[in-house]
C-alpha cells in the first residue's frame, strides 16, 4: 500500500467524545476553515460520486478552505479502502478507518476530533443529502450562526417519496422528542436531521455521550447553541446501497432522549449529593456524642451541636468536592480556590438550615401538618435548594476565557 501522507489514514482518536477548542493542526497543514464529515458503511459505491460532487462545490465556494472527512466503521465493502485511493486525486480528502467503535454519532465526533476546521459539519455519504445546499448553509454561518441545520420541514424541504408509515414514524419519533426535550428538540423544525453544521467553540469541552443516529440532539442539548439558522433540504431518494435504519435504531433513539434528559437535569448527580448529605447526618450525630454524652467530654448542647454541624459540613464537602462534584472541581485545582467552594458551600449550608426551621415551623404551626411528616418535607426541600444553590455558586462552572 502507498504509504505517503497523502493517502495515508486519519488516526482514529480514543478517549473521551470531546472536542478541542483548539483547531488540531498536528500534522502541519494549514488549519482549514471547514470540516466535512462523512459518516460512512457500505457505501463503496457512493463515495466516489459524493466526494466528486462535493469537491467540485466547494473548490468554488471556498478553494483550500475545507476538508472532507470519511469516516468509515470498517465495512465489509472496504468503503474505506475506496475513500483512500481517491485521496491521491482529492487533496481535500482524508479517511479514518475505526475498528473497534461502531455508530453513527461517535463516528461523527471522532471526525470532527480529527478535524482541523473552526466549523464542523456532517452530510451522509449517501446522497439522499443534496450538496448543493451546502452553499446555504455556509452562508448562516457566515453570517454568524453557530449552528445551521437543513431541515426538510421549512419552505423549500420535503421528502420525495415517502410512505405514510414512515412519514408517522419520523413525526411519532420527533412528537416524542419533544415531550421529554421541549427545550432541546423544540429549537429546530427538523430534529432528525444529519445534515448541519456548527461553530466549533459551540460544542468544545463539552463531554458527549450519544446513542445511536440522532447526533443533532445531542450537540442541542449539551452545546452552547445561541442562534439558530434552517436551510430548506428535499431527502433524496437513495440510487445506491441500502439504509441502515432497523427498529433497534428507534429503541436507541428513545434511551438517547432520556439519557439526555437525565444528565440535564443532573439526576445523578443530585443523588450522589444526597448520599452525601446522608452520610453528614452520621458524623453529626458522632461528633456530638463525643463532645456532649456524659460518658464522654460532657461539654455544653449547643456548643458541641455547633461543632458537630461544622464537622458534618466539613465532611459533606470533602465527599462532595471529590465526588459528587468531581468533574467540575477536577478542573479548579488548588487551595485558594477549594477554599472559595468551601467558605460558599458553608454560607449555602448555613442558609439551607435557618429556611430548614423556618418551613418546619411553617408547616407545623400554620398548616398543622404532622410534626415529623413535616419535618421530612422540610429536609427534601432544602437538600432540593441546598443542590442547585452549591450547583450555581460553589461549584459553578466558570467560563474559559479566549
Ligand atoms: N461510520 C458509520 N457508522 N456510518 C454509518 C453508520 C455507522 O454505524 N450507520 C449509518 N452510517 C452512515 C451511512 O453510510 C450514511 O452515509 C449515513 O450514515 C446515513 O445512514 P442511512 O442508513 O442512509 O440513514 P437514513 O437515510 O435512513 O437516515 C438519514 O435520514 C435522516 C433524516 O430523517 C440519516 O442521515 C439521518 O442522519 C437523517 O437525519
Ligand atoms: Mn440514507
Amino acid at each position: 500500500m502507498n504509504n505517503d501522507r497523502s493517502s495515508s489514514l486519519l488516526p482514529v482518536p480514543l478517549g473521551l467524545l470531546k472536542i478541542d477548542e483548539e483547531v488540531n493542526s498536528a500534522n502541519g497543514v494549514r488549519p482549514v476553515w471547514f470540516s466535512l464529515v462523512l459518516p460512512t458503511y457500505q457505501e463503496s459505491k457512493n463515495v466516489p460520486t459524493v466526494v466528486e460532487r462535493l469537491t467540485e462545490l466547494l473548490d468554488r465556494k471556498i478553494p483550500g478552505e475545507y476538508e472532507l472527512i470519511v469516516v468509515d466503521d470498517d465495512s465489509p465493502d472496504r468503503t474505506w479502502e475506496v475513500a483512500q485511493s481517491l485521496m491521491p486525486d482529492y487533496p481535500q480528502l482524508r479517511t479514518m478507518r475505526r475498528i473497534k467503535e461502531r455508530g453513527l454519532s461517535t463516528a461523527v465526533i471522532r471526525g470532527w476530533q480529527a478535524a482541523e476546521g473552526k466549523i464542523l459539519g456532517v452530510i451522509d455519504a449517501d446522497l439522499q443529502h443534496p450538496p448543493e445546499v451546502l452553499l446555504q448553509m455556509l452562508d448562516g454561518m457566515e453570517k454568524g450562526a453557530d449552528l445551521v441545520v437543513a431541515s426538510r420541514h421549512v419552505e423549500g424541504g420535503g421528502v420525495s417519496d415517502w410512505s405514510f408509515i414512515r412519514r408517522f414514524l419520523s413525526r411519532g419519533a420527533q412528537t416524542i422528542g419533544l415531550v421529554i426535550l421541549p427545550g432541546v428538540v423544540g429549537r429546530v423544525s427538523d430534529p432528525m436531521s444529519g445534515y448541519f453544521m456548527v461553530r466549533r467553540s459551540a460544542i468544545a469541552f463539552q463531554k458527549m455521550n450519544p446513542l445511536g443516529y440522532k447526533i443533532l440532539i445531542e450537540v442541542l442539548g449539551r452545546g452552547k447553541i445561541r442562534e439558530v439558522v434552517e436551510v430548506g433540504y428535499v431527502f433524496q431518494e437513495r440510487q445506491e446501497g441500502e439504509s441502515k435504519v432497523t427498529w433497534k435504531q428507534y429503541l436507541e433513539y428513545l434511551g438517547h432522549l432520556v439519557r439526555l434528559r437525565l444528565d440535564l437535569w443532573q439526576i445523578g448527580r443530585f443523588v450522589r449529593f444526597g448520599v452525601v448529605g446522608f452520610s453528614g447526618v452520621f458524623v453529626d450525630m458522632a461528633v456530638l456524642y463525643l463532645l456532649s454524652d456524659p460518658s464522654t467530654l460532657a461539654w455544653g448542647l449547643t456548643r458541641s451541636k455547633i461543632i458537630a454541624a461544622e464537622v458534618a459540613i466539613a465532611n459533606n464537602f470533602l465527599w462532595n468536592d471529590a465526588w459528587t462534584f468531581a468533574d467540575i472541581s477536577r478542573g479548579q485545582k488548588g487551595w485558594r480556590q477549594r477554599g472559595k467552594r468551601f467558605l460558599k458551600f458553608n454560607i449555602v449550608c448555613l442558609v439551607g438550615l435557618t429556611l430548614n426551621v423556618l418551613l418546619l415551623n411553617l408547616l407545623f404551626n400554620l398548616f398543622g401538618v404532622n410534626r415529623y411528616l413535616a419535618n421530612l418535607i422540610a429536609i427534601a426541600a432544602v437538600t432540593v435548594w441546598n443542590f442547585w444553590l452549591n450547583l450555581k455558586l460553589s461549584w459553578r462552572v466558570t467560563e474559559i476565557k479566549k
